[in-house]
């Protein structure tokens, strides 16, 4: 029989309190501004790579329907640069599960792809350090390279892979996901980001900005004050989304449903319940609280018009390899 090479690996999805948005004018998808990010224990990808002499090409399934075009592109490109590393020349089946809606701001490529790099890497028989795991995935989704650590992680401008800054294990904080519409966005994160750098006259004062502001909440991190933490996030969200409003044409991912949740954290948020919200390239809200105030505003939110599903999400762990998954190697 012809020797086989499958790994199994999962990788939790993580939401940016400082946002990655737009990258550097080199080759290779380096990050213009830093990010800072959680990575969430509810939300993950969960992904098989078998690389097999028999196959004639690379396929890719997400959540059971065979992906072709451009999704499969980015896929095959992992794949290169693993296949590259190792020297095997197999073409490679890739089939990956998101427990949550892919590709509508609930962070499914950097979960996905932090899952794929660490997958294949193992298929492949390479053991590499979680900062080469961090790198490939880098190359393809930058704020996937943050998937691959558990808790807080950064992405600094230009770095080559992302940085573990704490597990998450020892400050009780909760990212509460308002989940609004399932629906995928119309446009992709990367496209968007070039589109806003290319057009929007705020792009250059959002990179300028981006480093005070991500050196500010790595302290309040740090110090776990979460009041400034949250502000700073609150801050990186609108000057990001102020990027997009500006681009020609706009790219408009919030939606008044989305408006109607910030409207309500703002409105109902006291010094006896802190809560801070973001949003990405989607119309979902993320709720930044600690977890003793989790279920009271689990229950504003959940009364919201337009929400359609609520997530409690705890700080989640580095991405691993399933035990007993890899095939057609010694170790
Ligand atoms: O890495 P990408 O191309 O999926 O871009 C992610 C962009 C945001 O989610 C909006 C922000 C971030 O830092 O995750």
């Amino acid at each position: 029989m012809t020797p086989r090479f499958s790994a199994t690996a999962v990788a939790h999805s993580n939401i940016a309190l400082i946002k990655y948005w737009g990258k550097l004018a080199i080759l290779g998808n380096y990050p213009a501004v830093p990010s800072l990010s959680l990575t969430l224990d509810a939300l993950y990808t969960r992904t098989q790579v078998t690389f097999d002499p028999l196959y004639a090409q690379d396929e890719f399934e997400l959540d059971g329907e065979r992906v072709l075009q451009r999704p499969l592109q980015r896929v095959s490109n992992v794949l290169d640069a693993i296949r590259s590393l190792s020297g095997l020349a197999h073409f490679a089946k890739v089939v990956s599960s998101n427990n949550f809606p892919t590709a509508s701001g609930l962070a499914s490529s950097a979960s996905g792809f932090a899952a794929l790099a660490l997958a294949a890497t193992h298929a492949a028989g390479l053991s590499l350090a979680p900062a080469a795991v961090s790198s490939i995935a880098r190359a393809c989704s930058a704020s996937s390279a943050r998937s691959i650590y558990g808790g807080w992680a950064s992405l600094e401008v230009g770095a080559d892979s992302a940085n573990a800054l704490d597990s998450g294990q020892n400050w009780d904080v909760t990212l509460i996901v308002a989940i609004t519409d399932p629906e995928p966005k119309a446009i992709g994160s990367t496209e968007a980001m070039v589109h806003c750098a290319d057009t929007s006259p705020f792009y250059p004062a959002w990179v300028e900005t981006a480093p005070a502001l991500f050196a500010r909440a790595r302290e309040a991190l740090h110090r776990r004050d979460l009041d400034t933490l949250g502000q700073c996030m609150e801050e990186s969200t609108w000057r990001m989304h102020a990027t997009m409003l500006t681009a020609v044409p706009a790219v408009v991912y919030i939606s008044p449903i989305t408006l109607a949740i910030i409207n309500e954290i703002r409105a109902r948020r006291s010094a006896s319940i802190p809560a801070y919200f973001t949003t990405d390239a989607g119309p979902h809200v993320k709720v930044l609280v600690l977890a003793k105030h989790a279920v009271a505003v689990r229950d504003w939110l959940t009364q919201v018009p337009g929400v359609t599903n609520v997530i409690v999400c705890k700080p989640g762990p580095a991405a691993y390899v399933e035990p007993h998954s890899a095939e057609g190697h010694s170790a």
